[in-house]
């Protein structure tokens, strides 16, 4: 199972302070220093969003990243024009395309693949030709995985913040509905992720999700470091995921 750490919270407190002060000499913390302790502590891949409003990641981030750190770097990104320009300059070994405007999200906040296929199309193969592979941030829903193969994704990663954020028969649901989309995306030969809310404390739940090759996590690592250091809080987590047979 591949762990890909995201970082940008390291940015979001950077900019609390700094948004307006990036050049001074004293910026901190460093997105990049994250990474690089991501790497220690057995991170397979960092994963950051570079959003259209730059309010967290800057682009010089992403480029420090990809020049500094020997792990594959994982670009999350609204599907605009702006951002696919951007995209083919950066070259990151993966892409993973996000709702970032309400008119761009399904129900319960993945990228609205199914009403969009012949407008993402063509991003996904200029992309793909510029040697970024392709992933999906979708609701774990047999539309949305159908139309991300019907363009010919090779990877889709299932929204787990619904599974993470209920309890009780709720969770049962969700958890059925992951099941049921990791199945379809396994049968039309894609590449199953899943990513939000992901903690240690519901990861055995989420090992009954099968086909699931990688975890994309954020929130917790960076609230974790808060008392271990990123390093740790990394390691207990790969740990906690090698705990499972997934
Ligand atoms: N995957 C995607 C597409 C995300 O946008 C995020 C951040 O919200 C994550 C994974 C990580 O989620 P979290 O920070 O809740 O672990």
């Amino acid at each position: 199972m591949h762990l890909g750490v995201n970082i940008d919270h390291v940015a979001t407190l950077r900019q609390a302070r700094y948004a307006t002060m990036l050049d001074m000499h004293n910026v901190e913390p460093s997105p990049l220093q994250a990474a690089q302790a991501a790497l220690r502590g057995g991170a397979d891949s960092i994963t950051l969003h570079v959003r259209e409003d730059r309010r967290h990641m800057q682009d010089a981030d992403a480029f420090a990243v990809r020049r500094e750190v020997p792990l594959p770097l994982n670009l999350e990104m609204g599907a605009t024009p702006e951002m696919l320009e951007f995209a083919l300059r950066l070259k990151p070994d993966y892409i993973c395309l996000v709702p970032e405007r309400r008119q761009e999200i399904t129900t319960e906040g993945g990228l609205d693949v199914a009403s969009r296929v012949d407008e993402l199309r063509p991003m996904v193969q200029a992309l793909a030709a510029n040697g970024s592979r392709v992933s999906l941030f979708i609701d774990p829903e047999t539309a949305q995985i159908e139309a991300a193969a019907a363009i010919g994704a090779p990877m889709v990663e299932l929204h787990t913040g619904r599974f993470a954020n209920t309890l009780g028969a709720e969770r049962e649901a969700e958890t059925q509905r992951l099941i049921v989309a990791a199945e379809c995306g396994h049968a039309l030969g894609i590449e199953v992720h899943a990513g939000h809310g992901i903690q240690i404390a519901n990861l055995a739940e989420l090992n009954r999700v099968p086909h699931l090759t990688e975890l994309n996590i954020g929130h917790t690592l960076i609230s974790r470091a808060v008392f271990v250091g990123l390093e740790a809080a990394v390691r207990e987590m790969k740990e906690a995921i090698a705990a499972f047979k997934w």
